[in-house]
């Protein structure tokens, strides 16, 4: 899979941070059951690795990848465990660099021009938009367009139920990303009906025009 097609699965990739490895087939099967087959799952803890592999080698349809990769290293770990791309909230060019050589796509955050453009050098085009609202938002993307038209972005960091229908308006973005849909705690109190509910409500969403 390319990066686009990665950020084409769906249009809102739920950003997971998951605390026990245990729950994370059940909070698969909830989002798959909510219309999502796609799921970022932040190394933002210690369970992280070990939740992409039970998914990965579990749950079928379910597209799963690695977020907050802040290193090579991570990188490669997360690949080992089985996922099939990689999300940063930025980049160095030691990961672009070493992922511009992967087979896996890697996704990297960007917020400015100048860091699109080193981007660009190693062969990147599409982003993470990070953190999205603070950088100006659906203004950014607008203003983005003009010099970069084929650059592809996944908004990330304030995006929510209220602004999402703005963002996947905009010609250069392919879907957003959030944790508003699979909340920490939510997956911590076992909460898979509602997390089911919240997706089908976002996606529902999208089809009222
Ligand atoms: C991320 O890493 O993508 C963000 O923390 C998600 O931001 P949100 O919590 O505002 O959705």
């Amino acid at each position: 899979m390319t990066a686009n097609e990665v950020l084409s699965v769906s249009p809102i990739v739920p950003v997971i941070a998951i605390d026990d490895a245990a729950r994370a087939v059940d909070l698969a099967h909830a989002l798959l059951e909510g219309g999502i087959s796609i799921m970022e799952i932040t190394l933002r803890t210690a369970a992280a690795l070990e939740a992409i592999a039970a998914v990965a080698s579990t749950v079928k349809g379910m597209c799963v990848g690695a977020g907050t990769v802040l290193n090579f290293d991570q990188f490669e770990r997360a690949e080992d465990a089985g996922a099939q791309f990689v999300i940063s909230p930025g980049a160095t060019p030691s990961l672009m660099h070493h992922a511009s050589h992967k087979k896996i796509p890697f996704i990297l955050g960007v917020a400015t021009p100048t860091e699109i453009m080193m981007a660009q050098e190693y062969g990147f085009n599409t982003f993470k938009l990070f953190p999205a609202e603070v950088v100006g938002g659906t203004g950014a993307l607008k203003a983005l367009y003009g010099p970069f038209p084929t650059a592809r972005f996944c908004p990330t960091g304030g995006v929510n139920l209220q602004n999402l229908r703005d963002y996947l308006s905009q010609p250069n973005v392919l879907c957003v990303g959030g944790t508003w849909i699979a909340t920490p705690s939510r997956i911590a109190k076992g909460e898979f009906t509602a997390i089911s509910q919240d997706a089908q409500e976002a996606l529902s969403l999208l089809k009222v025009q």
